[in-house]
This record gives structure tokens, C-alpha cells and sequence, in this order.
């Protein structure tokens, strides 16, 4: 007679773990909360929600399952009061119909692998060329574009939502299932905190990042923002933006940004770099010691006083500054995106690393566990 008592009250109380689960809100611990709404449907007919993660200071994220997309990030400024500081859509349909990676997961191979092929282990892949000659942020259908399971989670210092993906052995042309996990927390220090592990059952290639499109005042061009990079050597590239290969030295060059400055200062000189990059467009070789979680960059919004903080364990970080953004996209408030009203600080590894046998490897073993840690953290000055 007890076991079936046990079995109807563990029953009960599956039932009302699962109600208060389709609840839409779900107020959590101190930390702060997570609410759940429907955003819209895919192409194929699946649902995709938004998440708001909201913490103890009401700084707030909304993240869809649909690419891991941040649809918006709402951070205090010096007087404290909240602003969106990245860019992308109101709706999901503006994700669908146009984006340049607005907000998302980027993977399986982020950045560009040199003509769409590689070698690993004696077998040689081709990926397509979604950005001609080469390919870019993991295909036509990248970690972007699929949706992610989701699952609400209280991080301990923050709210938080788990999303969760299975890349199929030969997906957009990669080897090896690979099972990747993204852990989003809005922490109590205002930062947006991205883990990512993944694992693989065949030797693969695994670069994943995350591509925000910043703008810490909220309107206009980021030329005034001031970013600091602690990197002594970035990567410089051919014309298609592919590494040469060489771990050049910034100093004199308008890539030293050791010394905090604005990005407007040099992005105009007349140097071949920036001119293959339309602006920056580059990878920075992180002066940290490989794998160590430590600051990649810090940039500063001096009419507003927000600083942003980037942490990662990566060894590089590619600082994008919005050069192809060219007022054909009308974003979130009827903002006309135009020419770098945005800037990308994606953590990563180099470009081409597949290709680059001096470069540190991104092959993932079966055994192995891929581990990454991007870190977004706001502050005033
Ligand atoms: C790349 C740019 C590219 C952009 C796509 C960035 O990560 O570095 O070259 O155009 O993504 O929007």
C-alpha cells in the first residue's frame, strides 16, 4: 500500500512543478527573477520564446531560445538610469527576414575559415562560402539560426536560462555531433555572463562566441566610445580578412589600444589594415596567459559615464567596429542603424585556426570538454 501513496505523491508533486514551470513568471531567489513569453515562430513552424532576466538591481536581459539571440540588455548610466545598450530587432521576424548576427550565439567555427576548407586528421572538409571567398561564423544555418532548448535556471549569482544544442555529425559541413551548452546569467554585478561547454563524439573544430552589437549610449555613431585592449600582437589579415598568419606588434600602429582611446581617433588613417577591414575588423592577441579568465577589454561611453567590461578565457578577441552597417537596417525603436552605430567584442579564437598550424589549436576531441567563458560587465564612471 506505501509504495503506490509515494509514487501518487511524488505524482502530485511532478504536477505542480510542471504548472508552476508554464507559469510566466518565475519569481526566484534574491538574486533577481526570470519571465517567459511567447516571441514568435521560426520559418519552420517551431515556437520560440523571449526570456527577461531581471536582477536584485534591475539591470534586465531578453534572450530568445531562437540563436541564443540578446534581444536587449538595459544597464544603468551614471544618473542610474536604465538604457539598452545593444542593438538588433522589436520582433522576431526582423531576426528572420535580415541580421548581421544581432545579439547571437555564433558557432560552430566563429569568425572565418579561409576558402570554406580545412584539414583534421587527414580528411578534408568544405563548408560553404557564405561570405565569398570564405566562411563565416559557422555557415548558412550557424548556432544563430537553430533554436536551443531552454531551461530556467537560478544561477547563484544571478538568474539564469541554460540553452542547449545538439550539432549533428556533418551539420553545415562540421565533423562530430557536437552537444554544446550556453548558460546566460545576469549576475548581481550587472554582467551578462555566457558559459559555454560543448562536447563532441568525433574530432572537430570548435570556436564559439557571442556577437552583440554594442552602443553604450544607445543612439548614434560609437566612434567617441574609448576601448582599451590589453593585447600587445593582433593578427593581420589578407583582403578577405583572413590572417596572414604573422602575430604582429601594435605598437605605433592604430591597433595599440593598450593605451585607453577612442575608437574614432585613428579608425581613418591611411593604413592598409583598416582599409581591408573597412575600420577595425581584427583579431587581438590577448597578452594573458592561455585558457586564463581575465580582461579583454574595457570601453567607456563618456556622455553617459557606462563602462563595459569584456572577461573571457579565450586568447583572442575580435573587435569589430559596425563598418558594414550601412542604414539598410531599421532596428529596434525605429532606430536606422547606419555606419558603426555598433561594435562587436567577441572573445574567441584567431580566425583561420583551422588553417594556421601556429596558431593555438581548436580541435575537440571525443573526452575532451570545450569550456568558454564570456563575460559582459557594466559599470559608471
Ligand atoms: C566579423 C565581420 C562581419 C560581421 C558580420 C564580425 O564578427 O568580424 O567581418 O562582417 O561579423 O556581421
Amino acid at each position: 500500500m506505501r509504495q503506490p501513496y509515494r509514487s501518487f505523491q511524488i505524482l502530485s508533486l511532478s504536477i505542480v512543478l510542471a504548472v508552476l514551470a508554464g507559469c510566466a513568471s518565475h519569481p526566484q531567489n534574491q538574486a533577481g527573477q526570470v519571465s517567459r513569453k511567447p516571441f514568435g515562430t521560426t520559418k519552420n513552424g517551431i515556437a520560440v520564446d523571449l526570456f527577461t532576466l531581471r536582477n536584485k538591481n534591475g539591470a534586465e536581459a531578453k534572450i530568445s531560445n531562437y540563436g541564443g539571440l540578446v534581444v536587449s540588455l538595459k544597464v544603468p548610466d551614471r544618473t542610474g538610469k536604465l538604457g539598452d545598450v545593444v542593438l538588433g530587432y522589436d520582433t522576431l521576424d526582423g531576426y528572420l527576414k535580415e541580421t548581421p548576427y544581432f545579439g547571437a550565439l555564433i558557432g560552430r567555427y566563429g569568425n572565418r575559415i579561409a576558402k570554406g576548407k580545412f584539414t583534421l586528421d587527414g580528411n578534408q572538409y568544405t563548408l560553404a562560402t557564405n561570405n565569398y571567398p570564405n566562411a563565416l561564423h559557422g555557415g548558412v544555418k550557424g548556432f544563430d539560426k537553430v533554436v536551443w532548448t531552454p531551461k530556467i535556471i537560478a544561477g547563484a549569482d544571478g538568474p539564469g536560462l541554460q540553452l542547449e544544442y545538439v550539432s549533428k555529425d556533418g551539420e553545415e559541413g562540421y565533423p562530430g555531433t557536437l552537444s554544446v551548452t550556453a548558460v546566460y546569467t545576469l549576475t548581481s554585478d550587472n554582467a551578462l555572463k555566457l558559459a559555454y561547454t560543448a562536447i563532441t563524439d568525433k574530432d572537430t573544430v570548435v570556436n564559439l562566441t557571442h556577437h552583440s552589437y554594442f552602443n553604450l549610449a544607445g543612439k548614434g555613431d560609437i566612434l567617441g566610445h574609448v576601448v582599451m585592449i590589453p593585447a600587445s600582437r593582433y593578427t593581420p589579415v589578407d583582403s578577405t580578412l583572413i590572417p596572414t598568419g604573422e602575430l604582429a606588434d601594435v605598437t605605433g600602429t592604430p591597433f595599440d589600444f593598450r593605451t585607453a582611446t577612442a575608437i574614432g581617433a585613428r579608425i581613418k588613417q591611411d593604413n592598409e589594415q583598416l582599409k581591408f577591414g573597412g575600420g577595425y575588423d581584427h583579431n587581438w592577441v590577448l597578452d594573458k596567459a592561455m585558457d586564463q579568465y581575465g580582461l579583454a577589454a574595457r570601453v567607456y561611453e563618456p556622455t553617459t559615464g557606462r563602462v563595459m567590461e569584456v572577461l573571457s578565457t579565450e586568447p583572442g578577441l575580435q573587435f569589430y567596429s559596425g563598418n558594414f552597417l550601412d542604414s539598410k537596417i531599421t532596428g529596434k525603436g525605429g532606430w536606422v542603424y547606419k555606419f558603426r552605430n555598433g561594435f562587436c567584442m567577441e572573445p574567441q579564437h584567431y580566425p583561420d585556426s583551422p588553417n594556421q598550424p601556429n596558431f593555438p589549436s581548436v580541435v575537440l576531441k571525443p573526452g575532451q570538454i570545450y569550456r568558454n567563458t564570456i563575460v559582459y560587465r557594466f559599470a559608471t564612471r
